[in-house]
Parts: structure tokens; sequence; C-alpha cells
């Protein structure tokens, strides 16, 4: 019997298990190497108050472990000022995607558009931090930033796909700014960042995984920068089209 389950005066739901299994006839437990070792994974502890009742309580390990996770995941997620906490508020439609996004097979796409400073950025960084709060793993990422990047390592396959591992594998992907400084059409540099940007959302489309894509864009203009990709959005997005500052609200200019 583990020593720090007596020391702490608590009783895990596995002792009383292992207490009782000769009674029960049951399969020997089989050792879960990551469990909490308090609590075995259950997330509660027992103890008996004075009348030897049995006593429920959130396991306190856990609950430092589980800190301990969203503290690494919001360092890990890219998303800009993470270290500031949650607070603000959600636009109606952001708030409804954080709400469902537990959901079981919830894969829907959050398409948020807005002239400069209204907030796309600041709202997607907000709605990131929730899902990681709720226990997802985010990935948030400049989408200059990360075409530039790909580009660069795309000599090299193993370095490109190791970037394509994090994008295909977080629970929730954000995609900030996405085609801003695009590079022209008949430019050199376009067919590089058009083959990359489309990879990117087809792996995410391939997998029926959720994304945020925050532009400047209209859908228009999406359209135009392949027709395919920008009915793919629709698709996923399944009406998740949000304008943000419609009342002309530009926090910059405030
Ligand atoms: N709900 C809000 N309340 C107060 N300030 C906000 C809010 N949303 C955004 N801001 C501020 O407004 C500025 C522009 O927001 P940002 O998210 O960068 O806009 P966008 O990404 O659309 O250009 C930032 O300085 C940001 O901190
Ligand atoms: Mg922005
Ligand atoms: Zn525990």
């Amino acid at each position: 019997m583990a020593t720090s389950m007596v020391s702490t005066g608590t009783t895990s739901i596995k002792e009383l298990v292992e207490r009782l299994r000769p009674t029960l006839m049951m399969e020997p437990h089989k050792e879960d190497v990551n469990a909490c070792p308090e609590c075995g994974g259950d997330g509660y502890v027992y103890r008996r108050d004075s009348a030897g009742r049995l006593l429920a309580s959130h396991c306190p390990v856990c609950r430092g472990l589980e800190k301990a996770r969203v503290k690494t995941a919001l360092k890990l997620s890219g998303i800009p000022n993470a270290g500031d906490g949650c607070g603000i508020e959600l636009a109606r439609g952001v708030a409804d995607y954080a709400r469902e996004f537990k959901r079981l097979g919830f894969s829907d796409w959050l398409v948020l558009t807005g002239k400069p400073g209204t907030g796309k950025t600041t709202q997607a960084a907000e709605l990131a931090k929730r899902i990681i709060t709720k226990g997802g793993n985010v990935r948030f990422y400049n989408a200059f930033n990360l075409t530039r990047r790909l580009i660069a390592n795309r000599k090299r396959a193993e370095d490109y796909y190791a970037a394509f591992d994090e994008f295909r594998e977080a629970d929730l992907v954000v995609l900030d700014d996405f085609l801003k400084s695009a590079p022209a059409r008949n430019s050199f540099d376009f067919n590089d960042f058009y083959t990359v940007t489309c990879e990117l959302l087809w792996t995410r489309y391939d997998d029926r995984k959720p994304l945020v894509i925050t532009t400047q864009k209209t859908f228009n203009d999406v359209a135009l920068f392949d027709s395919a990709l920008a009915s793919r959005i629709a698709e996923m997005g399944k009406g998740r089209f949000i304008t943000l500052g419609r009342n002309a609200t530009n926090y910059r200019l405030r």
C-alpha cells in the first residue's frame, strides 16, 4: 500500500478496491503509469468522518497537476500575451464556439473577419485560452510567420513534416491573419505560399479537426485565392462566420 496515501490520512478508491478484491473476485488492477499517484486517476480521494461515513473530496494532487498542465499548455501554445490570464468578454458567436467545443466529434471551423483593430486577434487568443483551461491543447500561429517558416523548411522534408505534426495534432489550431501579406499571384513566391497554405488547411480538413481563422479578407478574396479552399472553409464553418466591429469599434483608435 502506498505510504503517501496513509500519511495524508486519505484513502483512494484504488485502495478500497484492492481491499475488496478478494471478495469481489476481480481481475488484478492494471497499473496505469500515468495515473495520479494519490487517487489513481479518479480525481477523488476518500476519508471517513468521525461517524465513520465515507466522504469524497477532489484530489489535491490532481488539482495541482491540472494547474501545471494549463500553465505549460499556455506557454507552448504560441498565444500572444498568454500569461495575462482570461478576462475579455467573448463576442457572441465566439462564446458559442467555446461552449460547444467539448462536444464529442466537434470539428467546426470558425472565421473571424473585420477591419484592423476590431479585436480579431484578441478574441481568438481569449478563445484559445479558454479551450486550454477546458483541457484542450491549442496551437496559435501568425499565418504569415508560419508559412514563411514552413517554406524555409520545405527542402528538408523531416523538418517540414515535423512542423506539420504539431499543426495536425493540436485539438485546436488558430491561424491569425490568414492570407495577410500573401504574395501576388504572378510573383516568384506565390507557388510556395499557395502550396503550403493549402496543405495546412487540408491537414485540418482531412482529419476533421477544429480550426479558427482570423482574416481581413472577404470570402470573395479567399475564393479568388483558391475556390476549393473557400468551399472547404464554408463547409467546415457551418455558418460560423463572425464579422467583428460592425459598429466601427476600433479598439486601436480608442
Ligand atoms: N474587448 C476588448 N476590450 C478592450 N480592448 C480590446 C478588446 N479587444 C481588443 N482590444 C484591444 O484593441 C486592440 C486591437 O485588437 P486586436 O485584437 O489586435 O485587433 P485585430 O486583430 O482585429 O487587428 C488591441 O490593443 C487590443 O488589446
Ligand atoms: Mg490581429
Ligand atoms: Zn489525483
